[in-house]
């Protein structure tokens, strides 16, 4: 049986932790819950007992439950750590690595995933310091769920309310089925389920079907050894997350990536460039494409057997040009209504971004500079060429590029 420790901030959202437990039950999931002080103005330890069938821990000074380390040993003994809804407060305290009572000891002290669920006021979602904690949150690997857009109780609307308790049950689901497997093996499919219902009205993409590529590719050296790239696939992944969150099926053709399957997201595990191809040409039709991954131009006419220094000259390595899956599906009679790829550049970033988006029939291209941490990092300055002209975004972090790219392309669909 999987075990979770439901970490309840405090939030007035802390009464939908209550059904959130009695979902994970239904689901056969064990609850342990830590009530924060903030949390215990909105929800009581009893009810949270009484739904989990657990006993709720509150104090990190409770000399029965410390007498065997309680506290290191609850932030080891669950599968994933859930913190919902994780206020403003404790995504700070997250961030920076504050252990000021029990709760944010555990997020500190445990080695299991975090995946938090937040819910605040839309400013406080929106201020730069917010900003600024889930940034590095997500940059250390915890999975933070985008709150979801609506009226709140503070009278305001916006971004901030928590998602419904079945889409962070979701979200569970998909974090084991996607986690640690992640390295790709051939075309191995997982289908997370959305993780809220779609938005409705104008920027939907309901009924669109949107193929993504995300990730390197490895090109077999021998059986041991591959040629790869430094992408990270973050940001075609949050592409494929923002995508999903305004209502499309995704498909997300994915190089081998340790990341999680965004919700919503049918997603392809392939491992070299003709995979990939192979992994396009079998998702299509599709109503738009956003080929994201950084494939290898060549792969290495491989050895059958693995490489050996026997003394004599280095082994010479004979390359063969890869399939170029974006010039194919451009020109494809299966061709996608709207077809964006991307450029990573390293010099005359929107000359040569420009040139590609003609040279390969693309409709976009968005372009980035990848000579500075792009690669891996959290944040991307993009410069969108399309046949009107070329747009400069400002530095972003990758989400955000996600969810400004996702907006448009509903916009033009
Ligand atoms: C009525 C009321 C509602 C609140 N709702 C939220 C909320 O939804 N999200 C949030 O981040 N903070 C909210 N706060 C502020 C938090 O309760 C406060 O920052 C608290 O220190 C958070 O405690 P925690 O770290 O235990 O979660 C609310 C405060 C009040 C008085």
């Amino acid at each position: 049986m999987k075990k979770i420790l439901l970490i309840v901030g405090g939030g007035i959202a802390a009464y939908k932790a209550c059904e959130l437990i009695r979902l994970c039950r239904k689901a056969g999931i064990e609850v342990k819950c830590v009530l924060t002080a903030g949390g215990q103005h909105f929800v009581t330890p009893m009810t949270l007992a009484a739904l989990s069938e657990n006993q709720v821990y509150t104090n990190l000074f409770d000399l029965k439950d410390e007498a065997e380390m309680g506290h290191i040993q609850l932030s080891r003994e669950a599968d994933l750590v859930v913190v919902a809804p994780a206020t403003a407060d404790l995504l700070a305290k997250m961030a920076a690595g504050i252990a000021d009572d029990l709760a944010t000891t555990l997020l500190l002290a445990t080695d299991k995933p975090v995946l938090a669920a937040p819910a605040m006021n839309v400013r406080m979602w929106q201020h730069t310091a917010t900003r600024r904690n889930v940034a590095t949150l997500r940059g250390d690997g915890v999975t933070i769920l985008e709150p979801d857009e609506g009226p709140m109780a503070c009278g305001e609307y916006g971004p901030g309310r928590l998602p419904e308790p079945e889409a962070i049950l979701r979200a569970i689901q998909n974090l084991w089925e996607g986690s640690g497997e992640g390295v790709a093996a051939h075309t191995t499919v997982t289908t997370a389920p959305p993780l809220t219902p779609p938005a409705s009205g104008r920027g939907t993409l309901t009924g669109k079907h949107i193929l993504v590529t995300a990730g390197p590719t490895h090109e077999p050296i021998d059986p041991v050894r591959y040629i790869a790239n430094r992408s990270s696939g973050k940001q075609g992944y949050a592409i494929a997350g923002a995508l999903a969150a305004l209502g499309a099926r995704v498909t997300l053709v994915s190089g081998p990536v340790t990341l999680a399957t965004p919700p919503g997201v049918t997603r392809i595990d392939v491992e070299t460039a003709q995979d990939m191809a192979n992994a396009v040409a079998q998702a299509l039709p599709a109503d738009a494409a956003v080929m994201v991954a950084a494939v290898g131009d060549w792969h290495v006419e491989a050895a059958a057997q693995k490489l050996k220094k026997e003394g004599g000259a280095p082994p010479t390595l004979h390359l063969s040009e890869n399939p170029d899956i974006l010039a194919m599906l451009a020109a494809s009679p299966r061709r996608p209504g709207l077809v964006v790829g991307f450029a990573a550049e390293t010099e005359q970033v929107v000359d040569h971004a420009v040139a590609k988006r003609t040279r390969k029939g693309a409709d976009w291209i968005v372009a980035n500079d990848v000579s500075g941490d792009v690669m891996g990092g959290e944040a991307n300055a993009i410069h969108l060429v399309t046949a009107d002209g070329v747009e400069h975004w400002e530095r972003l972090p990758k989400q955000d590029v996600a969810r400004r790219l996702a907006e448009r392309i509903a916009d033009a669909l």
